[in-house]
């Protein structure tokens, strides 16, 4: 397979400079970043040789992003046009990420960032970002549902930009993320999977594919898969979930914004939004860190838990057969797994304090 990788601009220059003419900005635009993008695809043998049938799996480690997961992209344009268009302050309702990136692009902007989260449902790493970028920090009781319809409201009483996924720019900002992939692989991937939870980064990506190959720089686009976890899956169930549960507090989103952009996306691509359940997650989420030396926060083993699930199920001997080429297969992995270490304490068994002993500490890490 002939591959060009596209050159990057060196140094790196942040998502909005180096797609400058992909995005709705001009001269004019204050631009703010962190120099977000640019992140790891990197190619994992051990999911390559679960899938089998010739497969290369990829990752796409969106947790490198300065603030640890791939909002960074869409938060650079509209923290920038939020700062163009002269507003005072910015409000999101979060699952942790929005918020973290947020609370961080506000604050090198100048800008007042607001926050409701739910109410002990997110992760600490998170909430901790949110706290240290000087958010002012709503914990409300109820659940990201409910606090995105109160942030709708309260943006309707004052003059204050939402920049939640609802915000256009922030699809726009997030579409760069496939637009790297094909860079880095010289063409589109054959599958793109995705974690799924308020629908916006399988909206964007989606956007992302086809707008590079309707300006001629790939060939093809990737079936896209999103994978939801099973206690809140609204997009696979068809129906609003009014009380989501699932271990992937990200991802815990009974009523997706983007619903329809979910559905297209898959629609459109021949794909599908199916269900992980969470022992399907954490067990991804183990071996990603124990086999592959990736850490992700358990909402970004979904679309590893969904590969897995597929590959079991023969999805991608039949998809290599009616392609009779080799997979190219990427999984976003969407969030750092520092985002969440209670969850990494909590999956193994965390070491007892020892004495000072040579033999004490060779018995317990196994140097007989
Ligand atoms: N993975 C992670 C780590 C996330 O934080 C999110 C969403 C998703 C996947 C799902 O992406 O919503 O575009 O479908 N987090 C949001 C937040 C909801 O508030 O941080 P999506």
């Amino acid at each position: 397979m002939a591959r060009s990788a596209a050159r990057h601009p060196y140094p790196w220059p942040g998502v909005i400079e180096a797609y400058r003419s992909y995005l709705p900005v001009s001269a004019k635009t204050p631009i703010v970043t962190l120099l977000e993008g640019n992140t790891p695809l990197i190619r994992s043998r051990v999911l390559s040789r679960r899938v089998g049938a010739s497969a290369e799996v990829y990752l796409k480690y969106e947790g490198m992003n300065p603030t640890g997961s791939f909002k960074d992209r869409g938060m650079t344009l509209a923290i920038s046009k939020a700062v163009e268009e002269k507003s005072a302050a910015v409000l999101c309702a979060s699952t942790g990420n929005t918020s973290a990136s947020a609370s961080a692009y506000a604050a090198r902007a100048g800008l007042r960032s607001i926050v409701l989260i739910p109410s002990g449902a997110i992760a600490l790493g998170k909430l901790s970002q949110a706290l240290i970028h000087g958010a002012r920090i709503a914990s409300v009781e109820a659940n990201f549902d409910a606090c995105l319809a109160l942030v709708k409201s309260l943006a309707q009483m004052h003059p204050i930009t939402i920049v939640n996924s609802i915000n256009p720019y922030r699809i726009e900002g997030q579409k760069t993320c496939a637009f790297e992939i094909c860079d880095a692989l010289g063409r589109a991937p054959d599958i793109h999977i995705t974690p799924v939870g308020n629908a916006g980064n399988i909206t964007a990506q989606w956007r992302g594919y086809r707008e590079y190959r309707a300006n001629g720089k790939t060939r093809t686009l990737p079936t896209m898969l999103g994978f939801q976890a099973e206690g809140a899956a609204p997009l696979v169930k068809g129906k609003i979930i009014a009380n989501p549960k699932t271990i992937a507090t990200a991802i815990k989103i009974g009523n997706p914004a983007s619903w329809q952009g979910a559905i297209s996306a898959s629609e459109e691509s021949h794909g599908f939004i199916r269900a992980v359940s969470d022992r399907e997650i954490l067990d991804a989420y183990r071996l990603l860190a124990a086999e592959d030396g990736v850490f992700v926060e358990p909402a970004s083993a979904a679309s590893v838990a969904g590969l897995l699930k597929l590959a079991h199920a023969g999805y991608f001997k039949s998809a290599a057969a009616r392609r009779r080429s080799r997979l190219v297969i990427v999984c976003i992995v969407t969030g750092h797994g520092l985002k969440d270490p209670e969850r990494a304490i909590k999956s193994i068994r965390v070491p007892k304090p020892l004495p000072p002993s040579l033999s004490a500490i060779s018995k317990a890490v196994g140097l007989h």
